[in-house]
């Protein structure tokens, strides 16, 4: 296993805006996980699925509701499908994706070309023999899973964990140019699927593992080798372990044109503010559209003493899936309610207390240069909001709200303009991509 150690991160800035409170969910929302990430502009929230677990109707019960994604978490790799040189076995796998197609599910290929769990007859490979095997292995599966399956981790965990290169291995000793061999072979095999590039460790957008692959996607983009989406397996070690700028690492890559994924999710003690900062932040960037996690129950998990996952061994709900379900809810595109009280209270104050009112950011559509925000206040109509803009971004369209600006045109102060509480409006980054909106205060 390999060592999962992020540099150092916090769990600051997205959801510790002085004041805020989260937007409550919609009167309609969501009670699963599939459906609550369906509703989020048909975003998928999917999980590992082990073969020998399909039996266990406890198991089946959550997967078949919860989930509107699935991940073989063992049965599509090279060892699995090809244990024998051009003998290939497809029964495990085939029951992953006959169970996720009866249930609706979307499956993702997991994985055609990696330095690990190769079977012992590619282990031993090396050079153009081991580069016709990988291109001869990717071809093979693919056209056996041709049109079941929507997305492949086509190359996992090229890069070293440290500097920001390729990762030695057998695969790597055949030329450089191995990893977009594979990808050409993908897109030749199964012109339908999305071919993805999958890693762990490339959370922190200052990483130099992060930047690595984010310098082999762009040039892949510039030079046309296919490739649609990336990966992130986002393995955390806990809730310290987040990385504040990870919005910002998924935004960067999207902005290359390439659709990005929260793959192979899972956090050491399942903390509830960790995984809200993971969910809000997929929902921020228009081109995050899976969330997977990397199983179902604690007991599923590879790494099952750390408990990372969103249901306990018994089945049971912890906070987390409570926690990830409400993000998910509360979303980016925020829904108008179609019903709602036909009468007000009928006594209480008619003038709240002088700053009572509370503001709430929700985040919205991430372009390469610019995003959405929208802002909700609660506890009053009379309100001002005063919202204060990092330099050097700059707030460029508004709307719902009367707007106003001082401090150099970085502090923006808002008050109703009647038609409701929320307004919204676009910052130009001008080069920060990291830096959001903070709200200074809320008085009426
Ligand atoms: O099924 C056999 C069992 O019969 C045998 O008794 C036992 C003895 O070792 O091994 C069992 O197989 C194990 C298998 O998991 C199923 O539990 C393998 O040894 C073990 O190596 C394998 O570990 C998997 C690991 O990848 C291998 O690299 C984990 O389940 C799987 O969760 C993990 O997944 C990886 C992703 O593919 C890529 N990203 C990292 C992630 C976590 O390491």
């Amino acid at each position: 296993m390999h060592a999962k150690r992020l540099l150092g991160a916090t769990v600051a800035g997205l959801l510790a805006t002085a004041g805020a409170v989260i937007l409550a969910g919609s009167a309609d929302a969501a009670t699963t996980l599939g459906a609550s990430a369906a509703a989020r502009d048909g975003r998928v929230f999917g999980t590992a699925v082990a073969a020998g677990k399909l039996s266990d109707s406890a198991y089946t019960t959550i997967l078949d509701r919860e989930f509107n994604a699935v991940t073989p978490e063992n049965e599509m790799k090279i060892d699995a499908t090809e244990p024998q040189q051009n003998v290939f076995t497809y029964t495990n796998a085939d029951r992953i994706v006959a169970h996720a197609v009866a249930a609706g599910q979307k499956v993702r290929g997991h994985t055609l070309a990696w330095h690990s769990q190769q079977p012992g007859w590619m282990q031993s490979m090396s050079g153009s023999a081991l580069r016709s095997a990988m291109i001869n292995h990717i071809t093979q599966v693919m056209t056996h899973f041709k049109g079941k399956i929507t997305w492949w981790d086509v190359v996992n965990e090229a890069y070293a964990d440290s500097g920001g290169g390729r990762r030695s291995s057998n695969l790597q000793s055949t030329g450089n140019d191995w990893i977009e061999v594979a990808f050409k072979t993908a897109r030749a095999a199964d012109p339908n699927a999305k071919l993805c590039y999958n890693d762990y460790n490339t959370d922190n957008w200052s990483a130099a593992k992060t930047q690595g692959v984010y310098s082999m996607v762009k040039d892949f983009k510039a030079r046309g080798v296919p490739i649609d989406c990336v990966g992130f397996q986002t393995h955390l070690t806990g809730g310290s372990s987040y990385p504040s700028n990870y919005r910002t690492t998924l935004s960067s890559f999207a902005a290359l044109g390439v659709d990005v994924h929260i793959t192979e999710l899972d956090i050491t003690n399942a903390p509830t503010g960790a995984y809200t900062s993971v969910v809000n932040d997929c929902l921020a960037v228009a081109r995050c559209t899976d969330i997977t996690v990397w199983g179902i129950r604690d007991s599923d998990s590879w790494r099952s003493g750390e408990s990372p996952l969103l249901f306990t061994s018994s089945g049971a709900k912890k906070a987390a899936y409570t926690a990830v379900l409400t993000a998910l809810n509360n979303g980016t595109s925020p829904t108008t309610p179609t019903s709602g009280p036909t009468s007000g209270p009928t006594s209480g104050p008619t003038t709240p207390p002088a700053g009572s009112c509370s503001a709430s950011i929700t985040p919205g559509t991430v372009w390469a240069d610019r995003y959405n925000t929208s802002v909700t206040v609660t506890g009053s109509d009379t309100w001002t909001v005063v919202i204060q803009i990092t330099s050097p971004q700059k707030v460029s369209t508004t709307w719902s709200g009367t707007f106003s600006w001082s401090g150099g045109g970085y502090t923006m102060t808002v008050k109703p303009n009647g038609s409701g509480n929320t307004f919204g409006f676009t910052t130009m980054t001008n080069g920060n991509t990291s830096a959001r909106p903070q709200i200074t205060s809320c008085t009426t």
